[in-house]
């Protein structure tokens, strides 16, 4: 028996627990216990998981926590539900997520009555796909596998320049070229290889990986299947949040299905490939969206960040080469294989081609998805696409790519959405979720959301971001005025972003340190630095 399983079965173990799974599984009691403090699920108890992310946070969702718990309820705070649309958002004991108050609308799980999904998306311009479908009769109506078996046809290098020429990157925040991890991969020598689909899409304010996940499982599928061919991988792991029970459960039935049907685990091209998935569920983590931690966390360890070199592609899982590719990177496979490198080469700018899904949160006027191609301009997306504040609400600030993004300020809006472009401006695009920050919202709240998600999700594998996360709440909470804070807070966030071990530690003082400069008076309104 793994240890994962041995500790599903009894979440949030008391001594005597923890000392017969040791003994079940092997495994000495130090590491059992270290396994259930590290992951939220395992060490808190069940209970209703209440969002506290950014965008819930926004929409006042500190409101139904406290409904909730008058109510009798024992209440977890989870940092996003994948719901910023319709914040704020609260999933029951089932795993239904109910949203909005008052009146709370409870989703069955049958349809998405106001979110903008896939289905509906409202597309700009550069549309990959005509919307998915999670039944794979329906999804194949739609297109899904219809040029499988021509491509297969093809050599894994055809298909590698393929992606190349497309010159798609990776949509999973580092914008890492996809053909040169593939081809990475490809050339590492291994008696066996992976392809592990990122769905763990933690940053409040994104989205889009639970909807395709939801409402287009068979692209991923098929997406993985290529990649696999490209790469000589015959197996494949989609893993995807516990926060997001329906696409665990959709994408499940949907490899299945694929299965029933000859798609996966049977001979393909020609009788010399085949593949085959699974889906692996994470246990509440935000860095186990980072590739080596969610490798680790798959092999049966804590979610902890891994030194590199070696990579994934080199050392990936159980130490075979490994592509890690975000979801909707994923999803943008077929089109790109099937034909369409050129096409998609057209699209976006010079730097960045393709499209982009776009989240919105509800702090818009027009929250949702859209697809659109690279190099509209952000005050473009800002104002016509999503229609400015909800409301006709001025907005002071757009958080752009979750809590390792940009606080993005107005005066920064006319930046094209391209990952070239923005980055020499120093903003971080990631995963494209949009939070929109009005003129009255509470900023000092919004600080110490940051400084708490750090001590929260930190995986403590480094010293800068272990003790700087809490250093830096510490620094706040001594108190003072505006120059007394920032004096105690730069050399901490300092130190973090020149010597973490991942993006986490090294971007996460970035919005707080735009948040200070742009909205420091107000923050310390009153505070002197006595
Ligand atoms: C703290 C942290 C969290 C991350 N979370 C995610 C995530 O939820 N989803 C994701 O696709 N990539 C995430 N990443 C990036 C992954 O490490 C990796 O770069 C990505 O999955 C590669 O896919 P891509 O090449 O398709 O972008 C995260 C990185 C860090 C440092
Ligand atoms: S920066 Fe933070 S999250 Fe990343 S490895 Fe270090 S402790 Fe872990
Ligand atoms: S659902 Fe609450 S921040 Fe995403």
């Amino acid at each position: 028996m793994v240890i994962r399983d041995a500790l599903m079965e009894t979440p949030r173990p008391d001594a005597g627990a923890i000392r017969r799974i040791a003994g079940r599984t092997g495994l000495p009691e130090a590491t059992v216990r270290g396994w259930v403090s590290y992951y939220a699920d395992l060490a808190e108890p069940p209970a209703v998981r209440v969002c506290t992310g950014t965008s819930c946070l926004l929409a006042g969702g500190d409101h139904v926590r406290a409904r909730l718990q008058d109510a009798g309820e024992t209440c977890r705070g989870v940092y996003c539900l994948g719901y910023c649309d319709r914040s704020p958002a609260w999933m029951d004991r089932a795993g239904a997520v109910h949203m909005g108050e008052p009146p709370m609308v409870a989703d069955e799980g049958r349809s998405l009555p106001d979110t903008r999904c896939l289905a509906s998306i409202e597309v700009v311009a550069g549309r990959l796909r005509q919307g998915g479908a999670a039944n794979l009769r329906r999804a194949r109506e739609l297109g899904v596998y219809a040029g499988l078996e021509s491509t297969l046809r093809r050599s894994p290098a055809e298909l590698l320049d393929a992606m190349e020429r497309s010159g798609n990157r990776g949509r999973g925040g580092a914008a890492f070229l996809t053909a040169s991890k593939w081809r990475d991969c490809a050339g590492t020598p291994g008696d066996l290889r992976y392809v592990i689909a990122n769905g763990d899409e933690g940053d409040p304010g994104s989205f889009i990986d639970r909807v395709l996940m939801e409402h287009d499982p068979h692209t991923i599928i098929e997406g993985m299947l290529l990649c696999g061919y490209a790469v000589g991988a015959g197996r494949g792991i989609v893993y995807i949040r516990s926060e997001y029970p329906r696409a665990i459960e959709v994408m499940g039935r949907a490899i299945e299905e694929a299965r029933a049907e000859g798609i996966l685990s049977r001979p393909l091209a020609g009788g010399g490939f085949s593949f085959d998935l699974e889906v692996f569920a994470g246990m509440g983590s935000y860095v186990c969206g980072e590739e080596s931690a969610l490798i680790a966390s798959i092999e049966g360890l804590r979610g902890e960040v891994r030194i590199r070199p070696p990579y994934p592609t080199q050392h990936g899982l159980h130490g075979r080469p490994t592509v890690v590719n975000n979801v909707e990177t994923l999803a943008n496979v077929p089109f790109i294989l099937h034909g369409g490198a050129e096409a998609y080469a057209a699209m976006g700018t010079d730097k960045t081609s393709g499209t982009k899904v776009v989240c919105f949160n509800r702090g818009f006027a027009r929250p949702g998805m859209v697809e659109v191609e690279f190099g509209m301009s952000l005050r473009q997306l800002i104002e016509e696409v999503a229609g400015g504040g909800a409301e006709g609400r001025p907005l002071a600030a757009v958080i752009v790519g979750g809590p390792m993004g940009s606080l993005v300020t107005s005066d920064r809006w006319d930046q094209p959405m391209c990952y070239h472009a923005l980055e020499r401006a120093g903003i971080h695009l990631g995963h494209a979720g949009f939070v929109a920050v009005p003129e009255d919202a509470d900023f000092e709240a919004l600080l110490r959301h940051w400084m708490q998600f750090m001590i929260d999700e930190s995986c403590g594998k480094c010293v800068p971001c272990r003790l700087g996360s809490q250093g830096a709440a510490n620094a706040l909470d001594a108190g003072g005025g505006r120059e007394a804070v920032e004096q105690r807070l730069e050399p901490i966030f300092e130190v973090m972003e020149q010597g973490s071990l991942c993006a986490f530690g090294q971007y996460m003082p970035g919005p707080m340190r735009g948040l200070l400069e742009h909205f420091g008076e107000r923050i310390f309104a009153g505070k002197d630095n006595r």
